[in-house]
């Protein structure tokens, strides 16, 4: 299906079209964050470039959503910057940064007194696209994360199911058509099967859309099967940045600790 281009602002949005591919969409410099005295983030240099899917990889507490958080400056680094498309986020308004930015997150972030339709058209509502346009794109979005619309535009999230109500999560994360989308552990909470289920669709969008992405995930196969990057952070410290052919050859400790979760056998050697 063609998938139009709806610029948000002439001369804020970043979509990258036409742009030069070699300059970075989302760019680490040294970004580091203390809060209290913990040094959350250290010195971090990463670049993303367009069409990439770059996967954080972490476990629990290594400063995953930190670091995402700081993409959409909903943090901002305490040592060094990031740069949306070369320029600091302190630079960017904010509010534009965002509504250029896809966000989704685990289980939270639907509106709970919006209906899907609502929560889906909520970016293209305030960036003022005429009604019928955002009636067809919101259509046009839930058909492609396989709701039917007549079926689900009117219900509220609590009417929905988890995986239901993540398909309507990234529905909303594309509706303006951002040049670059995060995600935070989007698939975490979900039974393994919608998980594969949405991970395959996950690829199939993002074949199509070509959109680049930061995935924050502490599953690694989720991130061998998702990233066309992986970089594992350990404590604040980004310790590998590696394709995932070249990750799962790694013999950095962490990235053994991650790999050692596959080779984890199915069944108790006695059964
Ligand atoms: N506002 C804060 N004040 C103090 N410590 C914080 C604050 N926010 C985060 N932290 C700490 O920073 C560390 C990194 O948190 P972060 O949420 O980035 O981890 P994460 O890798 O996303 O973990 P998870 O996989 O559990 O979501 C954690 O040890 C957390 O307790
Ligand atoms: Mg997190």
């Amino acid at each position: 299906m063609a998938f139009r281009r709806e610029p948000l602002d002439s001369n804020l949005n970043i979509d990258l079209d036409g742009a030069d591919s070699s300059q970075p969409v989302v760019e680490f410099r040294d970004t580091s964050y203390t809060v209290t005295g913990n040094q959350i983030l250290d010195k971090l240099n990463l670049k993303v470039h367009s069409g990439e899917i770059l996967v954080l990889l972490g476990r629990s507490g290594s400063g995953k959503t930190t670091a995402l958080k700081m993409v959409n400056a909903l943090l901002s680094p305490t040592s060094g910057q990031v740069l949306v498309k070369g320029r600091p986020t302190s630079a960017w308004d904010p509010i534009r940064l965002r509504r250029s930015i896809g966000y989704v997150i685990q289980e939270v972030g639907l509106f709970p007194h919006f209906t899907v339709k609502q929560n889906v058209s909520l970016v293209p509502t305030l960036e003022r696209w005429p009604a019928e346009r955002i009636h067809s794109r919101t259509q046009e979005l839930l058909r492609q994360v396989s709701l039917d619309p007549g079926q689900y535009e009117s219900r509220y999230p609590r009417q929905l199911s988890g995986g239901q109500r993540q398909r309507v999560g990234v529905a909303r994360a594309l509706a303006a058509d951002p040049a670059l989308l995060l995600f935070d552990e989007p698939f975490g909470a979900l039974d393994p099967v919608t998980r594969l289920e949405l991970q395959t669709q996950f690829l199939e969008l993002r074949r199509a859309f070509g959109k680049t992405s930061v995935f924050v995930t502490h599953d690694v196969r989720e991130a061998l099967r998702l990233g066309t990057r992986i970089g594992l952070l350990h404590r604040g410290k980004l310790e590998v940045l590696a394709t995932p052919s070249e990750f799962v050859k790694s013999t950095h400790p962490e990235a053994l600790a991650f790999l050692a979760c596959l080779a984890e056998p199915l069944m108790h050697q006695s059964n």
